[in-house]
């Protein structure tokens, strides 16, 4: 009998990894994005698994995301990319952590600090009006920078704000003054080791945006827009059929009654709800698979079961495998698209309780 378990398939990561390789050039470096726990892979299984491919550089979010990966012992480049506060800032030199400075406040507290030399990325905002300086605090960048010899600068990014469409003129604009503020640090101060700007999209849509850095993150996990048959999913996630029951014509299935039988039925539960990441807008739309057949949701989805519609699936019994996505017939993208939203959401939204099994 199988439970609720996510399925974890190396060999699509393998295949991910492989086009990545394929259409960057081989001096360009990658950054592989596992924040929000790999989106939901598992951070440490997942850079493990990346490291066997070959990537030797991390991005995550938080401090508390680089401490899982140190504290699974994993020795590889780290650098934070989102929120980080003075106190985090400190620990993160201690422990050799590269984090990125967003602010101005931030590049004058590290001005301020004495001793060790701090290796730090640059964020600066092209567009996207999230993190990063303004284009006109460069200046006073690299003032500031050129000042201190223990401010190592050892890359300056910016962020795409929509990278996925494929004939985006904003995007384009966005390439274009990213490579003037290149040049400009470039000019300025010596050594920085990394320039880089694209994720997933860009990497896939602008080959001219791949600087000698890319940072990667839906494209391994394989549910980036991409021509062709080229990635694969590495996510599945599974349940089962825990009960099975006849429902009579009229009868109504689960809370607030929204679901009535229109003729005799029979449906089985299955124990996932929306407390596993499965999306409760999905109730009396979305589908899942019992030996390739579409089985509908009916009813309510609940916050840890769920009721599918088996009337059709004569041979189901208690202990079936049901998937709910999969790397081929019915993927998280096609769950994203149902519910619109983007496959990013479904598979960081799958949550802890669901085992992750590593094949
Ligand atoms: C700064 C930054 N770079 C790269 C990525 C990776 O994006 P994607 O998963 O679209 O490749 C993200 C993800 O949100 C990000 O915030």
């Amino acid at each position: 009998m199988t439970s609720t378990k996510v399925e974890i398939e190396f060999k699509n990561l393998s295949k991910n990894v492989n086009y990545l390789n394929q259409i960057i050039d081989k001096e360009v470096e990658v950054l592989a994005v596992v924040k929000a726990n790999a989106y939901g892979h598992g951070s440490v299984e997942m850079t493990k698994a990346l490291i066997e491919l070959g990537v030797d550089r991390f991005a995550v979010a938080t401090l508390k995301e680089a401490r899982e990966l140190i504290d699974a012992k994993i020795q590889c480049y780290i650098l934070i990319l989102g929120s980080i506060s003075e106190s985090e800032i400190l620990e993160a030199v201690k422990n050799n952590i590269v984090f990125t400075i967003y602010d101005l406040n931030q590049l004058n507290f590290i001005n301020s600090l004495k001793g060790e030399t701090i290796s730090f990325h640059l964020k600066v905002d092209t567009g996207m009006n999230r993190l990063g300086i303004d284009v006109d605090q460069i200046d006073e960048t690299i003032r500031t920078i050129s000042n201190n010899s223990n401010l190592n600068l050892e890359g300056v990014y910016t962020h795409f704000a929509e990278s996925e469409k494929e004939e985006s003129n904003f995007t384009k604009g966005q390439i274009r003054e990213f490579n003037k503020i290149i040049e400009k640090y470039k000019s300025s101060i010596k050594n920085i080791k990394f320039f880089h700007m694209a994720n997933s999209s860009g990497i896939i849509n602008y080959p001219d945006s791949h600087l000698n850095m890319v940072r990667p993150g839906i494209l391994m996990y394989g549910l980036a827009k991409n021509p062709g048959d080229k990635l694969s999913p590495v996510m599945r996630l599974k349940s089962s059929i825990i009960k099975i029951r006849n429902i009579d014509k009229g009868e109504t299935v689960s809370y607030g009654r929204d679901f009535t039988a229109e003729k005799d039925i029979k449906i089985a539960v299955i124990p996932i709800g929306y407390a596993d990441g499965l999306p409760r807008f999905l109730s009396n739309k979305g589908y899942v698979f019992h030996n390739g057949r579409q089985c509908r949701i009916v009813g309510t989805i609940c916050m840890d079961l769920t009721m599918i519609d088996i009337t059709e699936c004569a041979d189901a019994k208690v202990g079936d495998e049901v998937i709910i996505f999969d790397d081929s017939l019915h993927t998280a993208n096609d769950i994203a698209l149902a519910i619109k939203t983007i496959p990013y959401e479904i598979v960081c939204g799958i949550s802890k309780r669901i085992k992750r099994v590593y094949l």
